[in-house]
């Protein structure tokens, strides 16, 4: 692509994009569409060709043998034409592609479209390159069937394009496999290198291969690339030395001239601008081009670095290229004998002798003269001017060209597989001119045209073959195809002795004056009459006004050409003159040297003729292409302007008919238009039958033949093979397909609804999911903390029980909180419990560590119980009280009787109710001396201290003294004594009686000696007496068994015996003395 189409592009892109984006929607329905979408609808299984049909209006169908009138090449033209607009370049005719050279950059090559491509079958992706190459690596790899990928197509049609990328296609494919990286690489740099050799600008082509090629990759069982091998055809040579006007010579020459390395260009020996040289001054270059010559000169030797061309090498090869340059520059001036003679400063020829590395004389000598051998006689003849030009610029050319074939054979020793692989296979991918067809025609169109018509023969047979084959395979009847067969014009140019071929080789080899003329001569002798020969002479004045006189027509399978014989024989012949070619031969040029060496050898034998040795590297060529099955591309050049978006409807046209592709449309259409595996026929249209929706149980080509009834196929228009149905005309497919279309929205609907269905139910069961891994990491977290619970309520247990058993125990960590809660609960109990009677002794149990406590708290609580009993208690009680303690000091454990006074309450008033009156008279008497307070009243008993009789009697006691009353009158109280309390002392026994014995002092007047009285309370009246004397010590308890008692003035009286009874009693006893019983 030119950088002006480039720009181009680059302005239009929106629209262009657009553009391509509508192909896509059309030919690749699952690229555009929604993921969901393609989920519905796998293209795999679908087919892209059926669906493509649907757009037929606008974007033609992608297989012509869908078209309706396959016959019309205005039909056929017009579907190449809307594809084109809409920026779709390739269309099938079954499985041959026509490309349509697009002259821009299409988005179609992308990483992401050639993987669209792995291992598909041609009706599941658009048309395209890539399909072909898959195809063919496919049934390389699994079948084991050698293939072959012919392209064929104009100059400039794309055909060297379409090559790259089948080889780009396959190092992609096989981007997986590895150690072929190193030959990947070789194999695609290869193209670089022969392209700057072999390739040059011209009118039609900017980077026009000037040669022939077929390529073999070879790959090793498992199917990776392991080498190469490169077969070259017919350089044009011719264009080392002219070239027509805006063309140019082979790029190398002005990729050399830019270089920028300056001590390679001192070695070379060159210097300045392509102008200065002759080989090189016709082109008009521009300085922008100059620039990329200078960068393609880095990918030269770049790619020269990867195929392991050595420095030296390379320097040799520069060398020779560089030797043209200067050769071509050589002048010859004429002498005066009139001949060439080369001035000697031209430094030309010396440059050229240098870089060849051959004598520089000699090389001068060789140039202007000829050795002639002639009967046995070697003679050696001066050249004319005219002769040495033609000489040196043969020279050039075969220098040039042998040179080229050198790096073809140099390439293929780099590209040979390192260990040869028996099981190993090969893909040949041949790039080869088409049919030309100029103004003027000359011996390379010849040939160009020969060899197209030998591989049109074979794509006929190949075709045929395969067409039948597949009938065969299928068990479906052949029915026998007409077709144009162009072995007749194969035979009028080849066949032996009377072929074109023949008489131009008998007329360079025949002795004497032969010419072109004469040749033409032998020509319309031999062949006038020939149905696809034309002579001058015998064709009609119409024609003849078209054709000169010097040339003939051959009526191609393409179409008409005409040839004028000039330069045919000179062509044909192809002579080097000896002496230069012996001389090239001691070249220390290693290269040089090698490419002419051979002729040395043969030196006696005529070498073959230029079209003779064609015809036999073609015919092998044939013969290895036939021991292939052969994949077809073919390209066509939409316009002679390189410009995108043209489409020349006659330019087109032109090439349809050289490329005889309505004749390859005729035969695949002479049987039947569609065929398809029973499988995706049924998949596509299955919707069209009630039996076969939405799914066919049986064998699919039950199911097909069902589907067909449905559809009321004719007999006629259909064909039921064994793997596949075949349909004969588009018209039944394009009617099956539009009933599909209609069908399609109603189904649509349904898996609308289907699909919907399926993604909220997945939806839905997501989204359960999700609540149950919710749910359960709740429970989880829940059934945690529940068992974190329970371990802690185990422990708590554990521990109360630990506690409970050493509760007696220390307190220790373990116990601690056990023995806590024991008191708390203790406490708790004990409140409720507390005893509320001060004289009830009760006090609940505690826990053993409590004990201290416990005996403390009793203390407190008695003592508290005591406080409030005390404070509740009035001043009677509390006189009472006090009189019991003070009893209990003086008798406790003194008295036997002590123990019966204390529950009794004391009281100041023992007086019998009569007795009362007696005393209360007796105290308002004067015996009672006024102020003084009675403190205790009773009735007693006196005993006589002789003879012991009793007699009764009150006892009073005021705070100072004594009464003794006698109540023996019964109306008043008599006195009896009256004595001091505080010279008192009274005598009482330890046991319970009621004796009180009171010691009188001596000196009191009417002392009788002592008083012997009993009184029922006894402790009771000493206690409340003793409670005013404040004298205990007056009190006496004795605990003898006798007591001795005085009489007056201190003499010794009676004795007193107390003994225990059961019955109390004080009487006088037989013994004299009073007898006390006491109770026990
Ligand atoms: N598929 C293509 N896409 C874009 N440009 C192309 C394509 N094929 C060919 N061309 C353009 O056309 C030019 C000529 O193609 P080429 O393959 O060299 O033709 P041929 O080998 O048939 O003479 C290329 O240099 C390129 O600019
Ligand atoms: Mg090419």
């Amino acid at each position: 692509m030119t950088q002006q189409d480039s720009v181009t592009v680059a302005e239009n892109s929106t629209q262009q994009v657009d553009g391509v984006q509508v192909v896509e929607n059309a030919e690749e329905p699952g690229l555009l569409e929604s993921p969901q979408k393609m989920l519905i609808r796998p293209v795999s299984v679908q087919g892209v060709m059926e669906h493509s049909l649907q757009h037929r209006e606008r974007v033609g169908v992608q297989d012509f043998v869908l078209l309706e009138d396959y016959r019309s090449e205005a039909a056929f033209i017009d579907n190449l034409k809307k594809r084109f607009h809409e920026n779709i370049i390739y269309t099938y005719i079954g499985n041959v592609l026509i490309s349509v050279n697009p002259y821009k950059n299409l988005p179609i090559y992308t990483e992401e479209k050639t993987k669209l491509y792995f291992k598909k079958a041609f009706f599941e992706a658009p048309p395209h390159v890539f399909a072909i190459a898959d195809n063919a690596y496919r049934s390389l790899v699994y079948e084991h069937r050698e293939q072959c990928i012919l392209i064929s197509g104009e100059s400039g049609s794309g055909k060297t394009e379409a090559s790259k990328k089948v080889l780009e296609y396959i190092a992609a494919r096989t981007n997986h496999l590895r150690n072929v990286e190193n030959v990947k690489d070789k194999l695609l740099q290869s193209n670089p290198l022969l392209e700057a050799f072999g390739n040059a600008k011209t009118h039609r082509n900017d980077n026009s291969s000037r040669f022939g090629k077929y390529m073999d990759i070879q790959f090793n069982y498992e199917g990776g690339p392991e080498g190469g091998h490169i077969l070259n055809y017919l350089l044009e040579k011719s264009r080392v030395v002219s070239q027509m006007h805006g063309e140019r010579n082979f790029h190398i020459f002005y990729q050399l001239l830019a270089s920028s390395d300056q001590s390679l260009m001192t070695h070379l020996k060159l210097q300045g601008r392509p102008e200065a040289y002759k080989y090189t001054s016709d082109s008009t270059s521009h300085m922008s081009q100059r620039a990329n010559d200078q960068e393609q000169f880095r990918v030269v030797q770049e790619a020269m670095k990867v195929i392991e061309i050595g420095e030296s090498e390379q320097r040799e090869i520069f060398e020779i290229v560089a030797s043209v340059l200067h050769l071509g520059n050589v002048k010859f001036v004429q002498n005066d004998k009139g001949y060439a003679e080369i001035l000697s400063h031209d430094a030309n020829s010396g440059n050229a002798a240098d870089l060849l590395k051959v004598n520089a004389t000699a090389l001068r000598e060789a140039l202007t003269n000829r050795t002639i051998e002639a009967r046995g006689d070697v003679v050696s003849t001066p050249l004319d001017v005219e002769q040495a030009q033609y000489a040196r610029d043969a020279l050039a050319k075969a220098i040039y060209d042998k040179h080229f074939s050198w790096l073809v054979s140099r390439l293929n020793s780099s590209l040979a597989p390192i260990e040869k692989d028996a099981k190993s296979s090969v893909i040949g991918i041949l790039d080869i001119y088409g049919f030309e067809i100029f103004p003027k025609n000359s011996f390379e169109q010849f040939c160009i045209n020969f060899c197209n018509e030998k591989l049109q023969q074979l794509f006929i047979q190949l075709t045929l073959r395969q067409e039948q084959e597949e009938y065969l395979r299928e068990g479906i009847e052949w029915e026998p195809v007409e077709y144009f067969n162009n072995i007749i014009i194969c035979d009028l140019i080849e066949a032996r002795h009377k072929g074109i071929i023949s008489i131009l080789d008998d007329e360079c080899l025949r002795p004497g004056d032969a010419t072109d003329a004469s040749f033409l001569d032998k020509l319309n002798q031999h062949l006038d009459g020939h149905q696809h020969y034309k002579s001058h002479r015998k064709s009609d004045t119409k024609t003849q006004k078209l054709m000169g006189r010097d040339e003939f027509c051959l009526v191609h399978y393409a179409g008409e050409v005409t040839y004028n014989v000039n330069t045919f024989l000179e062509k044909n012949n192809d002579l080097l003159f000896r002496d230069i070619q012996s001389l090239m031969a001691s070249s220390d040029n290693t290269i040089v040297g090698c490419c002419f060496k051979d002729y040395n050898l043969r030196s006696k034998k005529r070498p073959e003729t230029a079209i003779t040795q064609f015809k036999n590297s073609l015919n092998d060529l044939i013969k290895i292409l036939s021991s292939k099955e052969p994949s077809y591309i073919r390209c066509i050049k939409p316009n002679d302007f390189k410009a995108p978006m043209q489409f020349d409807d006659k330019l087109v046209s032109h090439q349809v008919k050289y490329l005889g592709l309505m004749e390859n449309l005729r035969v695949r259409r002479a049987g039947f238009a569609y065929r398809r595996t029973y499988e995706a026929f049924l998949e596509r249209y299955k919707c069209l039958s009630a039996e076969t929706w939405p799914n066919y149980r049986g064998a699919a080509r039950d199911g097909v033949q069902r589907l067909v009834e449905a559809l009321q196929y004719e007999k006629e228009e259909y064909r039921m093979g064994n793997t596949k149905i075949f349909v004969r005309f588009p018209k039944t497919l394009f009617a099956t397909e539009d009933a599909f279309q209609i069908k399609k929205n109603d189904i649509a609907t349904i898996i609308q609804s289907r699909w919907r269905g399926y993604y909220l139910r997945k939806r839905y069961l997501r989204m359960r999911n999700a609540a149950i891994v919710i749910q359960k990491w709740v429970r989880r977290f829940l059934a945690q903390r529940l068992r974190e619970r329970r371990r802690k309520a185990a422990d708590v247990i554990r521990a109360f029980i630990k506690g409970f058993i050493t509760r007696n125990g220390p307190e220790t960590p373990e116990n601690r909180r056990f023995l806590g809660v024991a008191k708390v609960h203790w406490l708790k109990r004990l409140s409720a419990q507390l005893p509320t009677k001060l004289l009830d002794l009760s006090w609940p149990p505690c826990p053993s560590t409590c004990r201290e406590a416990s005996e403390e708290l009793h203390r407190l609580h008695r003592a508290h119980l005591a406080r409030k009993y005390r404070l509740a208690l009035s001043p009677d009680d509390k006189k009472q009280f006090e009189l019991k303690v003070l009893a209990e000091k003086i008798f406790k454990g003194k008295k036997n009787s002590y123990l019966s006074s204390v529950g009794e309450r004391f009281v100041n008033d023992r007086m019998s109710p009569e007795h009362r009156t007696l005393r209360d008279t007796f105290m308002a008497s004067p015996a009672w001396p006024s102020g003084e307070e009675l403190i205790y009243s009773c009735e007693a008993v006196k005993y006589d201290r002789r003879g012991y009789k009793a007699r009764a009697r009150g006892l009073l006691a005021s705070r100072a003294a004594l009464y003794v009353l006698d109540a023996g009158g019964r109306r008043t109280f008599r006195l009896k004594h009256r004595l001091p309390l505080d010279r008192l002392t009274v005598v009482v026994t330890n046991e319970s009686d009621s004796l009180l014995l009171v010691k009188v002092p001596r000196d009191l007047k009417k002392d009788k000696g002592d008083l012997i009285i009993s009184v029922t309370h006894l402790i009771e009246a000493l206690t409340i007496v003793t409670d005013y004397t404040k004298k205990p010590e007056l009190i006496e308890i004795v605990d003898t068994r006798t007591i001795a008692h005085s009489l007056v003035n201190g003499k010794q009286g009676g004795t007193i015996e107390v003994t225990k009874g059961t019955q109390p009693a004080i009487q006088r006893a037989k013994s004299g003395n009073l007898l006390v019983v006491a109770t026990p």
